[in-house]
C-alpha cells in the first residue's frame, strides 16, 4: 500500500533536513517495498508574513486523512514565537488529538556525550509528554496592565479523561519493555490542587498494572537525578510542561540535542500522528546546509514504526548508528560535512545494509 504523508518543511533548517528525511525515508522504501506519496505544505512563517496566518484556515481539514505528518521546524525571528507556535503546531497537535509526545532518551555512539564513562546501552529511556492540555492553556487574562496593580493569571487544565490516557500510554510502554518501570513526575507539594489529581490518577491507573514498578518524583530533584541518574528510568511521564523540559534535558544530557526525534502520537489512529525532530529552525545556521539532518531522520525511523513498519524503522537506526561511529559528521557532532552528505550516507547504508 501507499503510504500518503503531508510534508511540512517549515522555516530555517527544516527545509534543509526535511529533504534528508525523504531521500532515507525513500532508500528504506526501496528495500522493504513500501511506497510513499508525499505532498508538501508551505506552512510557514514566510506564508504568514505574507498571509497573515501560518496556515490555511482549512488547513486541518486538507491533510487529517493522511496517513502521517512529517515536519520540519516552525519559528523565525520575523514573526514572535508564541504566535507561529500557536497558528500552527499547537493547532494540529489537539486538532488531532495527538495527546502523546513522544521521545527517546539514549546515549548514541559515536556523540561526545557529557557523561563520561557510560556507554551506549546503559542509558536508555522514553519521555511520555502530555501533549494537549496541562499548563499550556489559553485560559486567563491580564488585569491593569501596565499599572503597578498589574496581574496576570494563566489556569492550568486537568481533565480525567486526559490524565488517564496518557497514563495508560505510558503504563503499556512500560509493560512492552524488559524493565517494566515507570515514573511520575509530579509537583503536589507546591501545586497543590492539580498535581495532587494527577498523583491520584497514577496511582488509580497503576492498579491496572500490577507488573509495572511505578514510583514519582517531584520535578525540581527529578531533573537533578536525570543528569546523575540517568541510567535510572526507563518510562517517564510527565504533563504538557514538565514533560517538554525534561524532553529537552534528557537528549542534553546524552548530547543529543541536534539528532534527537519526537513523535506527536494520535494512538487510536482517528488522525494523523506527527513526527519532527526536537530541534527548532536555527535561524543562526540556517541556509548554510551545515545542519545535522539526524534528527529528522531519526523522526522518519518513529514514523516508520508507527505506520507498522519496525524492520524498515530498525534499519534506519542501524544506518544512524552506522553513520555516528564512522562519520561523515557534520559540524554539530565534530565533523566537517554538509547537511545533503550526511543525509546521502545514511540513505547508502540503508539501502546496502
Ligand atoms: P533551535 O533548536 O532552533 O537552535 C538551538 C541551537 O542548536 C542553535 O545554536 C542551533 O544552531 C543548534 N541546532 C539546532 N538544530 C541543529 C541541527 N539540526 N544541526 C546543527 N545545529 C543545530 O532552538 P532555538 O534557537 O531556541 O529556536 C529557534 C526557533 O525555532 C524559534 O523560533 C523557536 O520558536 C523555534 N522552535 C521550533 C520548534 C518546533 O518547530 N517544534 C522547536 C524548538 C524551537
Ligand atoms: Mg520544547
Amino acid at each position: 500500500a501507499t503510504h500518503r504523508i503531508a510534508v511540512i518543511p517549515g522555516d530555517g533548517i527544516g527545509k534543509e533536513v526535511v529533504p534528508e528525511g525523504i531521500r532515507v525515508l525513500e532508500a528504506a522504501g526501496r528495500r522493504f517495498g513500501i511506497d510513499f506519496a508525499w505532498e508538501s505544505f508551505d506552512w510557514s512563517c514566510e506564508r504568514y508574513a505574507e498571509t497573515g496566518a501560518m496556515m490555511p484556515e482549512d488547513g486541518l481539514a486538507q491533510i487529517r486523512s493522511h496517513d502521517a505528518i512529517f515536519f520540519g521546524a516552525v519559528g523565525f525571528p520575523n514573526v514572535p514565537d508564541h504566535v507561529s507556535l500557536w497558528g500552527l503546531l499547537i493547532p494540529m497537535r489537539r486538532g488531532f488529538q495527538q495527546y502523546v509526545n513522544l521521545r527517546p532518551v539514549r546515549l548514541m555512539p559515536g556523540i561526545p556525550s557529557p557523561l563520561a564513562g557510560r556507554a551506549p546501552g546503559e542509558i536508555d529511556f522514553w519521555i511520555v509528554r502530555e501533549n494537549t492540555e496541562g499548563e499550556y492553556s489559553s485560559i486567563g487574562g491580564r488585569m491593569f496592565e501596565g499599572t503597578d496593580d498589574e496581574v496576570v493569571v494563566q489556569e492550568s487544565i486537568f481533565t480525567r479523561r486526559g490524565v488517564d490516557r496518557i497514563l495508560r500510554y505510558a503504563f503499556e510502554l512500560a509493560r512492552s519493555r524488559p524493565k517494566k518501570h515507570l515514573t511520575s513526575a509530579t509537583k503536589s507539594n507546591g501545586i497543590a490542587i492539580t498535581m495532587p489529581f494527577w498523583d491520584e490518577r497514577v496511582r488509580a491507573v497503576a492498579d491496572e498494572y500490577p507488573d509495572v514498578r511505578t514510583d514519582q518524583y517531584h520535578i525540581d530533584i527529578l531533573t537533578a537525578h536525570f543528569v546523575q541518574h540517568p541510567d535510572w528510568f526507563d518510562v517517564v511521564v510527565g504533563s504538557n510542561l514538565f514533560g517538554d523540559i525534561l524532553s529537552d534535558l534528557g537528549p542534553g544530557v546524552t548530547g543529543t540535542i541536534g539528532i534527537a526525534p519526537s513523535a506527536n502520537l494520535n494512538p487510536e489512529r482517528a488522525f494523523p500522528s506527527l513526527f519532527e525532530p526536537v530541534h527548532g529552525s536555527a535561524p543562526d545556521i540556517a541556509g548554510r546546509g551545515i545542519a545535522n539532518p539526524i534528527g529528522q531522520i531519526w523522526s522518519g525511523a518513529m514514523m516508520l514504526e508507527h505506520l507498522g513498519h519496525a524492520d524498515a524503522a530498525a534499519a534506519v537506526m542501524a544506518a544512524i548508528e552506522g553513520v555516528l561511529t564512522t562519520g561523515p559528521r557534520t559540524r554539530d557532532a565534530g565533523g566537517t560535512a554538509n547537511t545533503i552528505e550526511v543525509g546521502t550516507a545514511i540513505a547508502e547504508a540503508v539501502a546496502s545494509a
